[in-house]
């Protein structure tokens, strides 16, 4: 992966700036697919954590060198889909609100994650009362929360989520089964920008989203189905599946520096850079 530079605080480049950020990550040491809760997982496919675990170290890396403070939960046994960090909780303003996890295979992360943040130093942790799936559903925009629903986190949980952040909530329908997650469809570039896959939203949500954000990148078909929106930026890098080459041209083209992750071995679960990856907003 190549990176341009460190930067241990704000830096302008271009209209750009990149801010460092706080992440939490899970290393994937017991990553395997043995079920199934979305199309991407077919536990017949073989799957190799030793890979899953080099190229998720390849994220790690790459977030380190662009100056990121990087915090780890403990991986848990019998949790293979815990390094999917960004499911695990919303954080925003020092309010920490845990997940609530949809699936019987994944709920016992929420207990790791309440541990996590228990111990930290944070104004307020609590689990939602509603089915959530963290940043997986629920992206943060600096203005506003953009919350999915159609397959994981529950319509209820907009509501929720609005109380406890009092940020405005704007909520989204996601219809196809392949992109399950806010975060495999859409993805916050900063100030006030962001990319998304028009066809991943049923038709009012995509009126929303073109009225909110007439500026936004569209990602093809091609591009959305290797995941490229499962992408982070930093307010001028964007760390993106290193497939999605036609996302990564129109983001060098707006300003952006698009770093290409590869990550094909947690693709197998259906997740990416972006599933892998918490951001701690104090
Ligand atoms: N196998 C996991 C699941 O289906 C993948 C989660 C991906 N995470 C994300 N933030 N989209 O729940």
């Amino acid at each position: 992966m190549k990176v341009p530079h460190t930067q241990s605080e704000q830096t302008t480049l271009g209209h750009r700036t990149a801010s460092p950020r706080r992440y939490l990550m899970c290393r994937p040491m017991y990553f395997d697919v043995t079920y199934s809760i979305n199309p991407w997982m077919d536990p017949d496919r073989p799957t190799s954590t030793d890979n899953g675990l080099a190229q998720w170290k390849g994220l790690f890396d790459t977030f380190v060198e662009l100056g990121h403070d990087i915090q780890l939960i403990e991986p848990v046994p019998g949790l293979p889909d815990m390094v999917f960090a960004a499911n695990g909780a919303i954080v925003i303003d020092g309010k920490v609100l845990v997940a609530r996890f949809r699936h019987d295979q994944r709920k016992d992360e929420s207990a790791a994650y309440l541990e996590w943040f228990g111990r930290g130093d944070w104004s307020a942790v609590q689990q939602a009362e509603y089915i959530n799936e963290g940043e997986g559903d629920f992206l943060w925009t600096g203005r506003e929360i953009l919350a999915g629903t159609g397959f994981r986190s529950d319509p209820r949980a907009h509501d929720e989520v609005r109380e406890f952040f009092g940020r405005p909530v704007i909520g989204l329908t996601l219809v196809d089964p392949r992109f399950y997650h806010l975060d495999t469809a859409l993805s916050v570039l900063g100030d006030g920008e962001i990319m998304y896959n028009p066809a991943a939203f049923s038709p009012e949500s995509r009126a929303v989203l073109a009225e909110r954000f007439p500026a936004a990148i569209l990602a093809d078909p091609a591009d959305a189905a290797v995941f490229g929106l499962n992408a982070l930026s930093d307010g001028h890098n964007v760390v993106l599946p290193r497939a999605a080459t036609g996302l990564a041209a129109q983001l060098r083209e707006r300003g952006y520096n698009p770093i290409g992750a590869d990550l094909t071995e947690l693709l197998k679960a259906g997740g990416s850079v972006k599933c892998c990856t918490l951001e701690l907003r104090g």
